[in-house]
């Protein structure tokens, strides 16, 4: 299947059925403290990405990379950087444009496509990109770390996002009902399980895949990035995160 056309259906679903937290655009009041250098921003579920893992932002090119959905971008835009928001969805997208429209943030510009191709962006184009979890709803990550070290400037950063694999090993559907079944082998996909892509396509939801640690934090280092901080945190609400961090968060730079 076209997993990348199917995800961007499910992303746009996303956004029209009003569910998806991660597709809600920021408010005014938001965007007003950003202006004035008050901001709070996820990679993860819960844990705001450490202040000084940030440059300072006035006249930074910034690339937020699977980071649509008006959330960081716009505010990143409202503390005066030059933001290019990437994203396979459109409806995501808007959201980011809506924002930028109802702000007047002249200085925020969405392109859609595939993170693992950034050809439309010129060698050493961003100061900073900024990559929130979603590499869960690609197929292969390494072409992702490549392509974003090729269009960082040397001393840019790279912040990402992203989950530990280990998440994909319990039933899901039962984890949910606070059930702990260790049912799937890693690396999991739901391609590769007829009866969980049938339930994902039943509720329009995304397609996902784990990622081992070596494509994660490996496929950062073989990209030639030095990784310079490190967090975890948890799924809200989520019987795993009892036991267990669920998302790291890396800073990474290009020395
Ligand atoms: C959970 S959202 C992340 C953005 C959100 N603002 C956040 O804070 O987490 C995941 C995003 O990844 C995007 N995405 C999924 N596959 C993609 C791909 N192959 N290339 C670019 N973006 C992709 C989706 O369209 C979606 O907007």
């Amino acid at each position: 299947m076209n997993v990348v056309e199917y995800n961007r259906k499910a992303w746009d679903h996303q956004v029209d059925s009003g569910e998806n937290p991660w597709t809600k655009p920021v408010s005014p009041s938001v965007i007003a403290d950003a202006r004035k250098g008050i901001f709070s921003v996820l990679l993860t579920e819960t844990i705001s990405v450490p202040l000084d893992w940030f440059p300072p932002m006035q006249g930074k090119d910034v690339l937020g990379l699977a980071s649509g959905g008006g959330q960081q971008c716009p505010i990143f835009a409202a503390m005066g950087a030059n933001v290019t928001v990437f994203d396979n969805s459109p409806r995501q997208l808007e959201m980011d444009s809506f924002v930028a429209h109802r702000e007047g943030l002249t200085n925020l510009k969405v392109v859609c496509g595939d993170a693992r191709d950034l050809s439309c962006f010129a060698d050493g184009s961003f100061d900073l990109i900024f990559h929130p979890v979603s590499n869960l709803f690609m197929p292969e990550i390494r072409p992702v770390w490549k392509e974003a070290f090729r269009v960082l400037r040397h001393g840019g950063t790279m912040l990402s996002g992203f989950l530990n694999p280990v998440v994909y090993i319990f039933d899901y559907l039962k984890a949910e009902k606070g059930i702990i079944d260790v049912r799937f082998k890693l690396p999991y996909s739901d391609v590769d399980h007829p009866e969980m892509l049938a339930i994902q396509e039943a509720s329009k939801n995304p397609i996902e895949f784990s990622h081992s640690l070596e494509e994660q934090i490996g496929g950062q280092v073989e990209a030639g990035f030095c990784i310079t901080g490190f967090y975890e945190d948890k799924h809200r609400d989520y019987v795993i995160s009892e036991y267990t961090p669920t998302y790291i968060a890396t800073r990474a730079v290009k020395f």
